[in-house]
């Protein structure tokens, strides 16, 4: 006879956490994010440690290189979408990991002998206004000249005259070289009250630019995470399906951390991945694995080696995995069964493996809820969708900025998705949805607020640390009418957008 589960299964908008003692220590300036993202034994420290409990999530329309650089910069980590060519996930893996601040690699290059039609072009499509001159054109070609604003007048220009007669040439320009450091240029840039300071190597050739403008906001970033040649951290997604071929390049790219990629993750396929990197990488390469939602799977793939486990089926944002299959659980009781596994496998084997509550986090408070349930860090889709740094497209639909977030079981993503890959499906059906989200802005300045509201419900709790919240948080679960007492109720709410609690 099939088993039934003596409760139903709840989502976080049914929880919310009872307040305790608030000591004068529990302000959020004295709370500590910090959060092991891999496993460990007892009394030692894990490999890998998250500085704020966010990740995002392995889909086309959340985690580029962009979106890598600037969570790393505030202490989470990326995972590279894996739905694409081997080729191109491992370009944007090293593109996070060569990144360093404030270095810019130059989008907008023409050769000295381009006509200003096609710098007005440039300046069109990148929205930026210097222009290196290289002797190819590219990026990284021998430097010929720079082209600024300054350099000449737009109202005297027909378009036909040529880059080199108005640019700034080489042998005028100030450049630093090879081991130029981020205070050296600033220093280079202030000495000669300049805007814009070329980097090259050895050879003369344009490496980077650093802009004068840009120093103060790469100093503000006291929780990046940085690995041990000071580089950003970023991870991966994978399939258990083409890892042998994924992973060597993912590596050689300089990837820190990969994840199987699954929206069903209790089967053979993980523990044969998992399998295939111990032999191939020993300990030296972090997996994490999943997405299970009870006990028995976490079990699974505990013991098949896993160094994190993502908790989440169907309750993703643009997600029809439930509706399509049948197959999912709430969230909230999918992360507190396994948070329940998770400690007892502690007790039994001294190994603490971190799991993470994957989909459905709408408001910033479910954050805390998943973290108070036992979560140690959360992985975001729809979140990180909405922000500048995302690679979706950012539109104007009536009248409202959106960006485009699209599900990786969508028809959109399909070609290259998990769910139907490699099973030699010719048949296959959607499990996700092309959306709009509204637009955000930027990555930090909304993250920053996140972690404001987390750290203060925390405060609220008495806790200053995620283990002591886990440990003292007191969880109610609400009845539904107690839900429509939580909102704004019986006012006319005068912006009607429904983001201001968000
Ligand atoms: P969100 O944060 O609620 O938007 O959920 C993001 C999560 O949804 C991802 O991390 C995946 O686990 C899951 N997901 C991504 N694409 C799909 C899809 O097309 N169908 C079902 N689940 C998806």
């Amino acid at each position: 006879m099939a088993y039934y589960y003596d409760e139903p299964s709840h989502t976080f908008s049914e929880y919310l956490l009872v307040p305790g003692f608030t000591g004068p220590e529990n302000i959020p300036a004295n709370v500590s994010l910090k959060t092991p993202l891999v496993r460990f034994k007892k009394g030692e420290e894990p490999a890998i440690s998250l500085n704020i409990p966010m990740i995002s999530a392995v889909m086309q329309s959340v985690s580029g290189d962009r979106l890598g650089i600037a969570l790393a910069k505030e202490g989470g980590i990326a995972f590279i979408f894996g739905s694409q060519p081997i080729e191109s996930q491992a370009a944007m893996v090293a593109r996070v990991k060569n990144h360093k601040a404030g270095f810019v690699v130059s989008d907008s290059n023409v050769k000295p002998n381009a006509k200003f039609t096609e710098v007005y072009a440039l300046i069109e499509e990148t929205g930026h206004s210097t222009i290196a001159v290289t002797e190819d054109g590219t990026p990284n070609g021998k430097l010929m000249g720079l082209l600024t604003s300054r350099d000449y007048r737009i109202s005297r220009m027909t378009g036909n005259e040529l880059v080199k007669d108005y640019m700034t040439p080489r042998e005028n320009l100030i450049v630093g070289g090879p081991n130029t450091t981020l205070s050296s240029a600033n220093d280079l840039i202030w000495d000669n009250k300049l805007n814009t300071l070329p980097v090259v190597d050895e050879n003369d050739h344009l490496q980077y630019l650093v802009f004068r403008k840009d120093y103060d906001s790469h100093k503000e970033h006291p929780n990046e995470l940085l690995d041990s040649e000071k580089r950003l951290l970023v991870g991966a997604g994978i399939n258990s399906r083409d890892y042998a071929e994924r992973i060597p390049a993912l590596v050689a790219a300089g990837v820190d951390c990969v994840v199987i990629d699954s929206s069903e993750g209790y089967s053979i396929w993980q523990a044969e991945t998992i399998k295939w990197i111990r032999q191939h990488y020993g300990d030296n390469l972090k997996v994490g694995a999943g997405n299970v939602v009870d006990a028995e799977g976490f079990r699974y793939l505990a013991e098949a080696g896993a160094d994190f486990i993502k908790i989440g089926i169907g309750g993703g944002s643009i997600c029809i995995t439930r509706e399509t299959k049948g197959i999912g659980r709430g969230q909230a009781t999918a992360v507190i069964d396994v948070a329940k596994a998770r400690d007892e496998y502690f007790e039994k084997t001294g190994i603490y493996v971190p799991i993470c509550s994957d989909g459905g986090i709408v408001y910033d408070y479910h954050i805390t809820l998943a973290l108070a349930m036992g979560a140690d860090f959360v992985m975001l889709g729809r979140y990180f969708s909405r922000f500048e740094e995302a690679p979706g497209e950012k539109l104007v639909v009536n009248g409202n900025t959106v960006k485009e977030y699209w599900g990786e079981g969508s028809a959109r993503a399909r070609n290259w998705a998990r769910y139907d890959l490699g099973q030699g499906k010719k048949l296959s059906f959607e499990e996700g949805v092309d959306s709009y989200v509204p637009y955000a802005g930027s990555l930090k300045d909304n993250v920053a607020m996140t972690v404001l509201k987390i750290k203060s419900t925390m405060c609220n709790c008495g806790a200053l640390t995620i283990p002591e919240l886990q440990d003292k948080a007191k969880l109610t679960l609400v009845s539904a009418t107690s839900i429509v007492e939580g909102g704004a109720h019986d006012v006319q709410v005068k912006h009607n957008d429904n983001t201001y609690n968000k």
